[in-house]
């Protein structure tokens, strides 16, 4: 008979796995949830008076303040939590290999298996490990086996693959009321009783159609699916947005064309300067190398078309800021406004502006950032690996890191939008104009500005996927 939870570890205290668990503790008010990390200032961070949490996520605090010291607790005793617990999310993180058998493409499994065998090794009752993070197929296998391996006699493991869907910026609305909830199981009675657990676990808020249960390896490819083709979407609109800007069509009109036919749908249909994130190049990544595994040489390159698509995006933008500058940024000051992968987040991995920075630095153009939720050493951290042949004392000379949008501007000769941050839509415009160099340019690569109103202020103004 499935087992009810009563005590949850997670191990991971991320993006994922501490929003996530954080809304489990809120709204399963019996279950005490317990997350933890090896990672100290993190932890130290969830657990501070103040609430100055490790990440920043839009109605996160309330979440935390309500349920934290209740039933939710942040630690860095990872054996205690995993002993205690019956059910354990595993929400490490799952880079691309840097070097060795795959680099470049496949995922860096061994934050999952140092995980798992911890499980293994402190483990003096049975659970049921939970695959949260995003795995490569045939991983929860990997983890029974290491599981069944090393434990103590008597004890079970049953593995599920729950895979999460939250976009970071919206992550609490994303958890309160998910698209669906998806679990794999194996087709076993006891990996069905399992998968029963969880579902109870996330029946306490989420309706129950709404939760798809399947087998283990379709949960494991739906998660490395759905992120490919949310990014195909976004790689099939900037492959469009090139068209536009060459013809005079412009691609918020196609765009909403395009999406108006029901099958197809209007969201994820925003051209930018490119998709950033932790995820998507990872994940298809990893789905072109799983490919490759297989013999399939032709799906591999067709989900790698997808990435190499994005890289051109990137291109193509920085290239279109040097030729509108009269070919030359030599010297120039550039501001960059927005430095996160997306709005609403201080998360800056696989960011777009990081790219476009460098390409300036290249051209040895000055660069002045301002973000309003980046931290001055996250931006420092990024640029120093982004180029990792430059000092970064060098580096420091070249790039400004200003308080607001309006000193970064100052003096420069265009203003480059690279994130679509609320903010800079009520930027006070015709002050920054009145302080920059001219002909003064904007170059917005996040199509949020209002194009013609700058131009009358007397701006160039240049928008992605817009021929004018
Ligand atoms: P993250 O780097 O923010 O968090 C992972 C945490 O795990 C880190 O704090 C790290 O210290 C900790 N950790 C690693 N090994 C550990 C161990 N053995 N014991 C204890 N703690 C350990 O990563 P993230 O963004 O939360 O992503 C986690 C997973 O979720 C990845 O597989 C990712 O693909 C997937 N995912 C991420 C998102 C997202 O929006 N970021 C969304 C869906 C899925
Ligand atoms: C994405 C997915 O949306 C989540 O479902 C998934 O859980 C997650 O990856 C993951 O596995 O990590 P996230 O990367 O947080 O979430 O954010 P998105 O909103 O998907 O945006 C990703 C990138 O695409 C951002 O740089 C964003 O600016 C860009 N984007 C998005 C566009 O350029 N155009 C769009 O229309 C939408």
């Amino acid at each position: 008979a499935p087992v009810t939870v009563k005590k949850i570890c997670c191990i991971g205290a991320g993006y994922v796995g501490g929003p996530t668990c954080a809304v489990i503790a809120l709204k399963c008010p019996n279950i005490i949830v317990t997350i933890v990390d090896l990672n100290k200032s993190r932890i130290d961070a969830w657990n501070s008076p103040d609430f100055s949490l490790p990440i920043y996520e839009p109605g996160l605090v309330d979440v935390v303040k309500e349920a934290r010291g209740r039933n939710l607790f942040f630690s860095t005793d990872v054996d205690k939590a995993i002993k205690e617990a019956d059910l354990i999310f595993v929400s490490v993180n799952t880079p691309t290999k840097k070097s060795g058998v795959g680099a470049g493409f496949a995922a860096d499994l061994n934050y999952v298996e140092s995980a798992t065998r911890r499980i293994a090794a402190v483990a003096t009752s049975s659970k049921i490990v939970v695959e949260k993070s995003t795995v490569p197929m045939r991983t929860a296998e990997s983890m029974r086996t290491i599981l069944e391996a090393n434990s103590k006699p008597g004890l079970r493991f049953d593995i599920l693959s729950n895979p999460e869907f939250l976009a970071e910026g919206t992550a609490i609305s994303d958890l309160f009321s998910p698209d669906r909830v998806l679990i794999g199981s194996l087709q076993t009675p006891e990996g069905l009783d399992a998968c029963r657990s969880l579902i109870e676990v996330y029946a306490n808020w989420v309706p129950k159609e709404r939760i798809l249960t399947v087998g283990l390896w379709s949960s494991e490819l739906s998660k490395l699916a759905a992120n490919a083709m949310l990014a195909q979407r976004i790689s099939s609109i900037n492959a469009l947005s090139a068209i536009c800007e060459a013809t005079g069509a412009n691609i918020d009109e196609v765009a909403h064309a395009v999406g108006r036919d029901s099958r197809m749908g209007p969201k994820f249909l925003r051209a930018s300067v490119g998709f950033g994130g932790s995820c998507f190049q990872k994940d298809i990544l990893n789905l072109v190398y799983l490919s490759e595994s297989l013999h399939l040489p032709e799906v591999a390159a067709y989900w790698r078309q997808v990435v190499i698509m994005n890289e051109y995006q990137k291109r193509r933008f920085s290239k279109t800021v040097v030729d509108t500058l009269f070919n030359t940024i030599t010297n120039k000051n550039i501001t960059v406004l927005g430095f996160a992968f997306k709005a609403d987040t201080g998360d800056t991995r696989e960011s777009a502006a990081i790219t476009l920075i460098r390409d300036f630095l290249s051209e040895r153009a000055h660069v002045t950032i301002y973000d309003p939720q980046v931290e001055e050493a996250q931006i420092w951290y990024d640029l120093a690996e982004a180029i990792p042949d430059t000092p970064i004392e060098q580096i420091k000379k070249q790039v400004t890191i200003a308080p607001n949008a309006l000193d970064a501007a100052k003096n420069s000769e265009a203003v480059v939008i690279a994130t679509e941050w609320k903010e800079f839509i009520d930027i006070d415009w015709k002050a920054v104009y009145d302080t920059m160099n001219k002909p003064a340019f904007v170059f917005d690569g996040r199509m949020i500005l209002n194009a013609d109103a700058l131009r009358q202020i007397g701006f160039k103004v240049k928008t992605i996927g817009r021929g004018e």
